[in-house]
């Protein structure tokens, strides 16, 4: 039996597993074939069975839709991989050797996926070893884990997802809903800056509809299409440095800003290829630009999802393997040399949040909220209010309350991005100090657009945005 052949037989076994184990997680049509043709003789007809997923990602309008380069889209596709590779890892994982891990990705990329090959590669070769610990570690049945990752059933469906934050026992204050202030009220002009994503590497005049799904960064462009524009490109591309500069610096210019809230979303999208010196390159050349342009201004910034190398991957204390204190020492010291205040820096050390008071009775507290998302694959192992955040947010909500500040949130993603739990406590959160949290404001959507929370009794009563 070639190599190859075996590889193959491996995922035809795999397939079966799946649909012994977990019937009700698979979709009909590839798992019927497979079914009717189980693997005795013919290798092929598995493989062209599970090419059938291949369809699946060509329907996506976009390779962007991947979760991994977006953040928020899900893809039917997403489900299918996970549930037929969540159970093939395992497997290699048991088997434990490593040229024939190798192999089935080399193998995956070159003929399950129409992802550019490099592309896959690249993305295999960054997440792979996240990958294999979290399925190393995780208390958690093939089902479930495709649950957490992707929404592929319902998280309810599962007791062990399901936490709560505890209150102080202090009752909610009768709610106040906001009433306008009087137009003579002195004011404060912020600046709201998000999602830059500079891509160092743009080229003008280079191909901006690649097979990647990040393009404008080499290539010609085929006949009839033209080039990427100086300035940057509607198609697949993020904007070149010039650019974000020349835009700040007319912000800077056109109007006179009190403060600044900054959430996160530095890096370009070449999510497959890159290394912590790349994010930290973006993270020191951007901040510097933005303290020359802004002089002397406050920054409040917050962390993104693209910050961290693997993008999405933010490790956990309790995650031995990794560790990710080299881009929070990063950004405690960028974000204190935009203005924040030195006592943040051990906070922010401990888990990139943080609060701050902005001006006598108006407090800022910036969240990571990659310790509530899906993307950061990490909280498969546990996702319990990591680093007791939303925990941490009580108390300080409370201390608000207590001394009658009003407190604006800040985040990156915001909480309907999250995993359903963090997500329904960060809710129950919000209702119970809606007196206290007079704003929110997260990034990451690219796109503008309000969320309205609503009181969870009265439901047509809202109570923040
Ligand atoms: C896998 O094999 C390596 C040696 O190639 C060994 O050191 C390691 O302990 C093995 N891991 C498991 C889980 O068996
Ligand atoms: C990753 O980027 C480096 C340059 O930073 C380049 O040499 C390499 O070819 C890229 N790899 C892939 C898979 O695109
Ligand atoms: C969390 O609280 C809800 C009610 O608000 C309750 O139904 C659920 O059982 C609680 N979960 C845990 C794990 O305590
Ligand atoms: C920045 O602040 C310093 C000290 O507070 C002041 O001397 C300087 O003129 C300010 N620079 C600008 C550009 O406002
Ligand atoms: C991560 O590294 C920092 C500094 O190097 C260290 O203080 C911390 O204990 C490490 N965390 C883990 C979980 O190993
Ligand atoms: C998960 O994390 C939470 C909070 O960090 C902790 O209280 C809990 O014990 C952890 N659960 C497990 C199973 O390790
Ligand atoms: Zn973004
Ligand atoms: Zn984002």
């Amino acid at each position: 039996m070639s190599r190859n052949i075996y590889i193959l037989t491996l995922f035809g076994f795999f397939a079966i597993n799946v649909f012994t184990v977990q019937a009700r997680s698979i979709p009909e049509n590839s798992i019927k074939s497979i079914l009717n043709d189980p693997l005795n003789d013919d290798h092929r007809k598995v493989l062209h069975a599970i090419t059938g997923y291949r369809h699946r990602f060509e329907q996506s309008a976009n390779f962007k839709a991947l979760r991994w380069a977006l953040g928020d889209e899900q893809t039917a596709g997403l489900c299918d991989l996970c549930d037929i590779g969540t159970p093939l890892i395992r497997l290699l994982l048991e088997l434990n050797d490593t040229t024939l891990i190798d192999e089935a990705v080399n193998l995956f990329c070159r003929e399950y996926i129409l992802l550019d090959e490099n592309v896959c590669l690249g993305a295999a070769h960054e997440y792979i070893g996240a990958v294999f610990q979290v399925l190393e570690l995780a208390p958690l049945n093939n089902r479930q884990i495709c649950s957490l990752a992707f929404e592929c059933q319902p998280q309810t469906d599962f007791p062990i997802f399901s936490w709560n934050v505890t209150f102080p026992d202090k009752p909610k204050p009768t709610p106040q809903p906001p009433q306008p202030p009087s137009p003579s009220s002195p004011k404060l002009n912020i600046l709201h800056l998000s999602d830059i994503h500079v891509d160092f590497s743009y080229k003008p005049g280079s191909q901006a509809d690649c097979s990647q799904p990040l393009c404008c960064r080499g290539g010609q462009p085929v006949p009839g299409h033209t080039g990427a524009g100086f300035w940057g490109d509607y198609r697949n591309c993020d904007i070149p440095f010039w650019t974000a500069q020349a835009l700040v610096k007319y912000a800077s210019q056109a109007e006179e800003f009190d403060f600044i809230y900054y959430t996160g979303d530095l890096p370009a999208h070449n999510v497959w290829n890159q290394s912590r010196a790349d994010q930290l390159y973006s993270i020191n050349t951007i901040n510097s630009m933005l303290a020359t342009v802004f002089p002397n201004k406050t920054f409040y910034s917050a962390v993104g999802n693209h910050e961290a190398a693997p993008c999405n991957l933010y490790p956990t204390p309790n995650i031995r393997t990794d560790n990710i204190s080299w881009l929070y020492e990063a950004l405690a010291d960028n974000w204190i040399r935009l203005g924040l205040p030195a006592d943040t820096r051990d906070s922010i050390l401990n888990g990139a949040f943080y609060t701050a008071l902005v001006r006598p009775g108006l407090r800022l507290i910036s969240l990571n909220m990659n310790y509530c998302t899906s993307d950061n694959f990490w909280l498969i192992i546990n996702s319990t209010d990591p680093l007791g955040q939303l925990q941490w947010l009580i108390g300080w909500l409370q201390y608000a309350e207590d001394h009658e500040e009003k407190v604006h949130i800040i985040a990156h993603q915001p909480p309907s991005s999250c995993l359903a739990a963090y997500s329904w406590n960060f809710y129950k959160i919000v209702n119970r100090y809606e007196n206290t949290i007079a704003g929110q404001f997260f990034g990451h959507a690219h796109a503008e657009e309000l969320k309205v929370f609503y009181d969870e009794v009265d439901t047509q009563r809202p109570v923040s945005m």
